[in-house]
């Protein structure tokens, strides 16, 4: 019996051990009082384990970028938005594309405010972040958001992080990076970076997982996330185009005007910004 409890344990340890951790990560640093912010113990993007074909491309490829600093404040209704949800000309900056080949520029900085207790984002996305997690709480809906703003250097630490895990499954070098590649930006390439992301998943939910979008919590996104300045940014069937796995829990700041119209074009960031650019007003 004592035996048995023994394996038990063991087997739990070593299935726990396959995710990549966050603990005792210092996940949000910020410049003005040089505030740093020990996040919680989670996981992010570490239950991803499609295996693909292995590609050419070299682990050395890794941008390096200075960290971007920020100021830290409350979060803030953009100053000429007259009021929440309509038209705010002072979000339409939000709307610009980050990606693999767009990244941000070294010395690009935000100010920064809390969504909770571990968490923060650029103000203004924090802002509406806090609205949409107030409303889906008057509809009974309870959204937690597992990873915001995160450093240039803790984008890297992420990347890393995942590509030693793969490699811990038995991957090569290059099919870890293939695989990362898809799930995980290079740091200076994310919109995490940029502040202007938020995983969303269930209060239950420790990890990101396709899964969510069977949810409730997914369901009430889909339906309001756009009302709040926020997209799905990276959907199912998009992949070729933006470069990475269809990420349910992955919303991107873009503003109240843009996410309305960016949602009902069925468009992703990349093709809407690609076929409309500046000129949608
Ligand atoms: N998972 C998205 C692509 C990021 O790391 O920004
Ligand atoms: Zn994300």
């Amino acid at each position: 019996m004592k035996k048995t409890a023994l394996i038990l344990l063991a087997v739990l340890l070593l299935s726990g051990c396959q995710n990549v951790s966050e603990n005792n990560s210092t996940d949000l640093t910020t410049s003005s009082a040089a505030t740093t912010t020990t996040s919680s113990s989670v996981t992010e993007a570490s239950d991803m384990t499609t295996k693909t074909e292995a590609t050419s491309v070299s682990m050395d490829e890794t941008t390096s970028t200075t960290p971007v600093t920020t100021e830290q404040t409350t979060a803030s209704e953009p100053s000429d938005s007259s009021e929440f949800g309509t038209v705010g000309n002072g979000e339409k900056w939000a709307y610009f594309v980050v990606n693999t080949d767009n990244p941000l520029p070294d010395d690009y900085e935000i100010e920064t405010a809390f969504v909770n207790d571990t968490k923060e984002m650029e103000k203004t996305a924090a802002y509406y972040c806090l609205k949409m997690v107030e409303a889906a709480k008057e509809d009974g809906i309870e959204l937690k958001v597992l990873s915001a703003y995160r450093t240039i250097q803790y984008q890297q630490d992420l990347f890393d992080r995942n590509i030693e895990q793969r490699k811990s499954w038995g991957y090569t070098a290059e099919e870890a990076y293939a695989d990362v590649a898809k799930n995980i930006a290079l740091p200076g390439t994310s919109e995490h970076n940029a502040g202007l992301a938020a995983d969303i998943v269930r209060t239950t939910d420790w990890d990101v997982l396709e899964s969510f979008e069977d949810t409730e919590e997914f369901e009430w996104l889909s339906q309001h996330a756009q009302e709040y300045g926020f997209i799905m940014r990276y959907p199912k069937g998009k992949e070729d185009i933006t470069g990475y796995i269809y990420e349910p829990w992955h919303y991107r700041f873009v503003g109240t005007y843009y996410a309305p119209l960016i949602k009902e074009s069925g468009l992703c960031l990349e093709e809407y910004y690609e076929q409309y650019g500046n000129n949608s007003q």
